[in-house]
């Protein structure tokens, strides 16, 4: 192990400073993290637990989308009925955790697990609070907090029937759902996250199952990011008034963005792009729930291109007074999955949601891509992160961040060593030298795991799981060595530099 270590440190510091180099990059930042930041791993409930039918557990909408794998939706027709069988091997799980010496570990709970049908009226899952305790209980054993997501997109097909996320009366069913999780785990859970990236899930096919959300112009993805906005912020106001006097928690939601660069960082044209842009990504769900309404560029643009349709009403809903006060400013923290970057310009030939933004986007051909062809851009972290502080100055936690490889990546990952250390990079510079307030990150992912549509042909761990092995042991790649030693640094300590000289 030891050599190991040492050998990677080197390579590392070599690759980085022969590393391609752009307008936008700068020197690497040798300094620490503020003390007390949280180093932790992510994963979520459909994509690591299997046991999809086990002990009382309701059916979930991924459960179905998998099974059907209608028109091949899924790369490799495979699903999540066993994935990485954490549902038993959580304990493997808590071991590896421990070695990485992390400080957190973010996982979700699958809804149906604990409310078969969703609704709680038509009962609790015992057996399915059970194994949750048990997990918590583990972590905290070994000094790892809980940081727990309530919804990472499984939704309960009892839900779904009833026309899920379109159907506003979701909205209570979630707050049920939440008291639930709050009054059984609340004593031991101390971070709460209510959603893991509405804008995936509100713009994905397999959230509507049957019905096409793809139709021109889009209004379906709107509904259900009004009912998620309304739903996160009773859930929000249910911990504040029952939970939060005596458990002392914190909780907050997780949005997803690129940083969507302007295409000439001089050109006012290309600038507005990139505000109409994050206002699109981002905005649409962090003004609502700081502010009490959406951006008002997604306002004034939706509510025009409505009008000019002769409509008698924007494809964007409105919140009306009771509900302003209600998601007005109800989170403690921002949560942000971020992965890659992209630039932007403007256009109105743009269809579906880049239309209404009236924006389009493009890459760079020199920008190294990862194992399934996203572009790697570390300084655009650090642009999201300052973007999010200047604009709406709250707490933020990483909550997501890595690295995409093909199926037949190994152990030797030196590409996800080499993300890993530029993008935390990034995250340390907006911390200290534009002053951002991120207090925790989280790698994704703890273990190689169901990649949703890509299902197993893509590998995002720093643990390579090999599905044919029954065991499904956990092996630490040269990903999970390196974090280790950045954790147990808290960063880049300025004497790493002097190790090479
Ligand atoms: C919405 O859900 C409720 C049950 O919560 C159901 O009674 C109602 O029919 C649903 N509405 C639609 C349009 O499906
Ligand atoms: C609540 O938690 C904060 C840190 O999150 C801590 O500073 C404070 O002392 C706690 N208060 C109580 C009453 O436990
Ligand atoms: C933008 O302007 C700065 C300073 O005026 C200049 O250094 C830079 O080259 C310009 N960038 C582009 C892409 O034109
Ligand atoms: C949200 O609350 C803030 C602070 O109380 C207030 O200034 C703002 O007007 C509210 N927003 C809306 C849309 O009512
Ligand atoms: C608005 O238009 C929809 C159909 O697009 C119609 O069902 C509804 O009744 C109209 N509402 C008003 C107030 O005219
Ligand atoms: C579309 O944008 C182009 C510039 O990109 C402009 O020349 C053209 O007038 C615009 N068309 C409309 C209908 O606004
Ligand atoms: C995966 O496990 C199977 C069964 O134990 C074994 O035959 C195979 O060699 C393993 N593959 C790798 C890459 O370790
Ligand atoms: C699987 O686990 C069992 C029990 O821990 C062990 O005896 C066996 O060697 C393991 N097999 C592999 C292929 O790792
Ligand atoms: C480098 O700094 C870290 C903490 O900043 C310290 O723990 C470590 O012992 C130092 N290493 C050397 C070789 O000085």
């Amino acid at each position: 192990m030891r050599n190991i270590i040492s050998f990677s440190a080197l390579t590392l510091l070599l690759l980085n400073c022969g590393g391609s180099v752009t307008a936008q990059d700068d020197e690497f930042l040798y300094d620490t993290f503020p003390p007390g930041f949280m180093w932790g791993q992510a994963t979520s409930a459909y994509q690591v637990e299997g046991g999809w039918n086990e002990d009382g557990k309701g059916e979930s909408i991924w459960d179905t989308w998998s099974h059907e794998n209608l028109g091949g939706n899924i790369a490799d027709g495979s699903n999540g009925d066993v994935a990485c069988d954490s549902y038993h091997k959580y304990a493997d799980d808590i071991k590896i955790l421990k070695d990485l010496g992390v400080n957190f570990y973010r996982f979700s709970i699958a809804w149906a697990r604990v409310i078969p049908t969703g609704r709680v009226a038509d009962g609790v899952n015992q057996a399915g609070i059970d194994y949750y305790n048990r997990l918590i209980d583990g972590l905290l054993a070994e000094g790892i907090e809980p940081f727990v997501t309530l919804y990472h997109w499984d939704l309960p097909m009892g839900l779904e029937v009833t026309g899920g996320w379109l159907n506003d009366s979701i909205v209570d069913d979630f707050e049920d759902y939440s008291r639930v999780a709050f009054r059984e785990f609340g004593d031991r859970v101390k971070y709460w996250l209510t959603f893991n990236e509405p804008h995936v899930f509100c713009l994905a096919r397999w959230n509507y199952l049957s019905q096409n959300p793809f139709v021109e112009p889009p209004e379906k993805p709107y509904i259900c990011a009004h009912n998620v906005v309304k739903a996160h912020a009773l859930s929000f106001r249910l911990y504040d008034a029952e939970f939060r006097p005596t458990q002392n928690g914190t909780i907050g939601i997780t949005l997803n963005t690129n940083w969507a660069a302007p295409k000439n960082p001089n050109n006012t044209d290309d600038q507005a792009a990139s505000f109409r842009s994050m206002h699109f990504s981002f905005g649409w769900w962090a003004n609502p729930i700081i502010r009490g309404e959406y951006p008002p560029i997604m306002r004034e643009l939706v509510d025009r291109k409505s009008q000019e349709a002769g409509r008698n009403s924007s494809r964007l809903p409105s919140f009306d007074a009771q509900w302003t006060e209600i998601i007005n400013g109800s989170t403690d923290f921002l949560g942000i999955n971020h992965y890659s970057s992209h630039f932007v310009e403007y256009s109105n030939t743009s269809t579906w949601m880049d239309g209404d933004a009236e924006v389009k986007g493009s890459g760079d051909p020199s920008w190294e891509q990862n194992g399934i062809g996203w572009s790697i851009v570390p300084w655009g972290f650090r642009k999201l992160l300052t973007w999010m502080h200047e604009e709406y100055s709250y707490p933020i936690y990483v909550t997501e961040n890595g690295y995409g490889g093909r199926g037949d990546e190994g152990l030797d990952d030196e590409p996800r060593v080499r993300y890993y250390r530029n993008y935390i990079n990034e995250m340390l510079k907006s911390i200290k030298l534009d002053g951002a307030d991120v207090r925790g990150y989280a790698a994704w992912s703890l273990i190689d795991n169901y990649e949703w549509e890509l299902g197993y042909t893509a590998r995002f761990g720093i643990h390579y799981l090999n599905y044919s092995d029954p065991n499904l042991t956990r092996i630490p790649k040269d990903s999970a060595i390196s974090l280790t030693k950045i954790f147990a640094d808290n960063g880049f300590p300025a004497n790493e530099s002097l190790l090479i000289v």
